[in-house]
């Protein structure tokens, strides 16, 4: 048995909250594997809108076991707070929800210290949604960090007094103007930590390859997008994890040769939120059309987001670097009504044509090249089938094949779990 994931091909925001949870009846477990409460996974079904932030979009199926992996990272206090959303549902997450003993703790510090980051950098910051992640990471791999099974230590106080307060002297460092009662969020995270003891807490990894030797059906579930992963996003404006496939493996720890099908998730025009390059990005009113159609709003920071013409440059990048099998479409329903659409098919890159994603996609050296394709009239959001589909939308999609040359599986015409076609 191997284990399918489920990634973001673009800058975050696909829709993979939609696709896992239309997808969890084909599994038994769901397991999430890096990102921490940065990500916002919007699921929409019986008329309501839920929004998941650490929690694998698996939770709402009736039997499917949850995992928050090794490569996550904690907010106690948002951990709780999403628990305590789905009490309002009747939800019973005890016996759905697990967390990896490796998975590391964001500390109340660990969000002020990206808030004094991000506020000394100025122009050049980062559009960090400023909940911890980068300074997290940054004391995982400098070997500082506290993990879930420091909870079930006696020394867990005294270790968190002694980070905090180093925390509290680089803050310092700072030397900017940052309000924060560290009391207050102290009295917060601790309340939320004695919420947490309440779970289960496991040795993920075992449990995810036992589950393997008896044939249970795994899928991970990444968060954010692969132009936002750690080493080959639009660095430095990327998130500090590894959100490509290489991180399932690093994140779970589950072999290479246990990968099955890699599902890449793309909506079927580009949204960035936050700073950095963007090529096909619009300033006009086709861009702003596309953020008021498509409800362009950040889940997490209510931030509006910069939208664009697809970019198979960058698409077919990172159809590469996860070595996807299958693509989902998300969001086809957005471009309906538009005469024409555009696609990015090469970029003109320092007085050259090229169609590979080169070190540097700032505006100065990189101009897009597009290719027209005809748009459809048609409302798209009550169709159920595949031959229900305009042909210019199905010449749209096999014009992506051919490019990509990887089949699209899912069209997705709204965000119901309903509201999705597969091919
Ligand atoms: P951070 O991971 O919160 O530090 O943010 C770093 C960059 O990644 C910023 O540009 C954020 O806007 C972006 N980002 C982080 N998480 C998400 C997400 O879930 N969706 C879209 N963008 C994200």
């Amino acid at each position: 048995m191997a284990v399918d994931l489920l990634l973001g091909l673009q800058w975050g925001d696909e829709g993979k909250g939609k696709i896992v949870d239309v997808l969890t009846r084909n599994y038994d477990i769901i397991a999430r594997f890096q990102g921490g409460p940065n990500a916002g996974h919007t699921l929409e079904f019986d008329g309501i809108k839920h929004v998941l932030r650490t929690i694998p979009s698996g939770i709402f199926h009736p039997s499917a076991v949850n995992v928050i992996g090794n490569g996550v990272v904690i907010d106690p206090v948002v951990l709780v707070q999403e628990l305590e959303g789905l009490e309002k549902f009747d939800i019973d997450y005890r016996s759905k929800l697990i967390l990896s003993r490796k998975a590391h703790l964001i500390l109340p510090t660990h969000r002020l210290l990206d808030a004094a980051s991000e506020a000394s950098k100025g122009k050049a910051k980062i559009g960090s949604t400023l909940k911890g992640i980068g300074p997290t990471y940054m004391d995982k791999t400098g070997r500082n960090g506290l993990r879930v099974g420091d909870l079930e230590l006696d020394t867990f106080e005294t270790r968190y007094r002694a980070l905090a307060e180093k925390h509290e002297t680089m803050i310092r460092h700072y030397e900017v103007d940052l309000e924060y009662d560290l009391p207050e969020m102290e009295a917060e995270f601790f309340n939320a930590v004695a919420k947490l003891r309440e779970l289960t807490f496991i040795d993920s990894e075992a449990y995810l390859n036992d589950a393997l030797k008896q044939d249970r059906k795994i899928l991970a579930e990444g968060a954010q997008g692969s132009l936002l992963d750690i080493d080959f996003g639009t660095y430095p404006f990327v998130t500090s994890s590894n959100t490509t496939a290489a991180g399932a493996c690093t994140g779970l720890g589950i072999g290479p040769n246990r990968i099955g099908e890699v599902y890449g998730i793309f909506k079927a025009y580009t949204t960035r939120v936050g700073s950095g390059p963007f090529p096909t990005e619009l300033f006009d009113e086709t861009g702003e059309r596309m953020a008021k159609t498509g409800n362009e709003f950040g889940a997490v920071t209510g931030r509006p987001r910069r939208c664009g013409w697809l970019d198979l440059v960058a698409l077919k990048y990172a159809v590469q670097v996860n070595g996807v099998t299958q693509l989902m479409m998300m969001k086809a329903d957005v471009l309906s009504k538009f005469e024409t659409l555009k696609v990015c098919t090469a970029y003109e890159y320092n007085g050259e044509v090229i169609e590979h994603m080169p070190f540097s996609i700032e505006k100065e050296n990189v101009t897009p090249v597009y290719t027209e394709l005809r748009g459809w009239d048609q409302d798209l959001t009550e169709l159920t089938s595949a031959d229900q589909l305009p042909q210019e939308l199905q010449d749209y999609i096999t014009f992506l094949e051919k490019h990509l040359d990887v089949p699209v599986k899912i069209v997705s015409v709204g965000p119901d779990r309903t509201q999705t076609i597969y091919r």
